[in-house]
């Protein structure tokens, strides 16, 4: 069984739903506390032991790959005031020469095509791919996207992270179904998956999250799979394709699911991480406390 080297970050949206703000700016670039929202994929990928970096980017997305970059002089800046911590903090995250790669979706025809222009640069091997709309935050420490490599070793099938909704949010996401009796401590074994259903025609409420290890035979699958919801070609009806032949096991989360895809979740999500911060935890929760919410 081939080890999981290769992520893709699929950047190529244009977060329409964040208008003004992503006009010019992409909206992975945008700040949650202190890093933009994309380098928490990256930093879970890398302690996960991904090697290799796939970003499939688009018009105007620039500043990502300058940021998974060296800034000489602001290095040389931080190294001569000895201010060593932050030279840290913007230095660890760049992956090593040679393996972070971009390519460009020149046609934003959906999150199933983003991930099918990576198919020459991942070759025949298994890859994770990482929504860095979705940060993971995992309660017990343990690292979601190790957990889901190593279901992925255990059962030999591709993996998703998944989470249960409220009703109302069933019709938002990628759906699992979970059949009967397929229920394991920490796994899920697929039956099905259905993109945005219908509360009524929901097979679970078992929603996608942005986290998945795939078989590369998911390729020959994204090419058959014609545009659905939304008239874009969707990863979820591949994958649907994908459990008929191969199986598929469903990684339950155990930590917290943070959507930084819109405002709302985008705020919640800067709330929570600046909570997990020792030295601001204390300053929000009095400044939360003062807040009159009766206005
Ligand atoms: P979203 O559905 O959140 O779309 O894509 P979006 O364009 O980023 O945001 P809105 O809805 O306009 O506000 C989910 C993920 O898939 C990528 C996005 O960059 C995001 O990471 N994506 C989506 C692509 O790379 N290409 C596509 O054609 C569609």
């Amino acid at each position: 069984m081939k080890k999981v080297r290769k992520a893709v970050l699929p950047v190529a949206g244009w977060g329409t739903r964040f208008l003004p703000a992503t006009k010019v700016m992409p909206k992975e670039m945008l700040a949650v506390v202190d890093r933009p929202v994309i380098q928490y994929a990256v930093e879970e990928a890398l302690a996960a032991g991904i090697e290799e970096f796939i970003f499939v980017t688009g018009r105007g997305k620039q500043t990502i790959e300058n940021h998974f970059d060296h800034n000489f002089e602001l290095e040389h800046l931080l190294r001569e005031k000895n201010r060593l911590e932050e030279l840290e903090s913007i230095t660890r995250i760049i992956p090593d020469e040679g393996k972070i790669f971009y390519t460009r979706q020149s046609q934003r025809r959906g999150l199933g095509h983003a991930v099918l222009c990576t198919r020459e640069i991942v070759g025949d091997e298994p890859f994770a791919v990482l929504l860095p709309d979705d940060i993971i935050w995992s309660k017990n420490k343990k690292n979601t996207l190790k957990g889901m490599l190593d279901l992925y070793e255990e059962k030999g099938t591709s993996v998703v992270l998944t989470s249960r909704v409220i009703d109302e949010n069933v019709t938002r996401y990628g759906i699992i179904d979970p059949g009967v009796n397929q229920f394991e401590h920490n796994a899920i074994k697929v039956q099905g998956f259905v993109e945005k259903p219908t509360l009524k025609d929901a097979p679970s409420n078992y929603a996608i999250m942005g986290r998945y290890i795939f078989s590369p035979r998911i390729f020959d699958c994204l090419e058959k799979t014609k545009p659905g919801a939304g008239q874009e070609i969707q990863l979820t009806d591949a994958m649907a394709k994908l459990v008929k032949s191969d199986g598929f096991n469903a990684y339950l989360l155990d930590g917290e699911h943070l959507d930084c895809g819109d405002k709302a979740g985008y705020v919640k999500a800067t709330i929570y991480m600046a909570l997990q911060k020792p030295h601001l935890r204390d300053d929000i929760i009095e400044y939360i406390k003062s807040l009159d919410l009766t206005k």
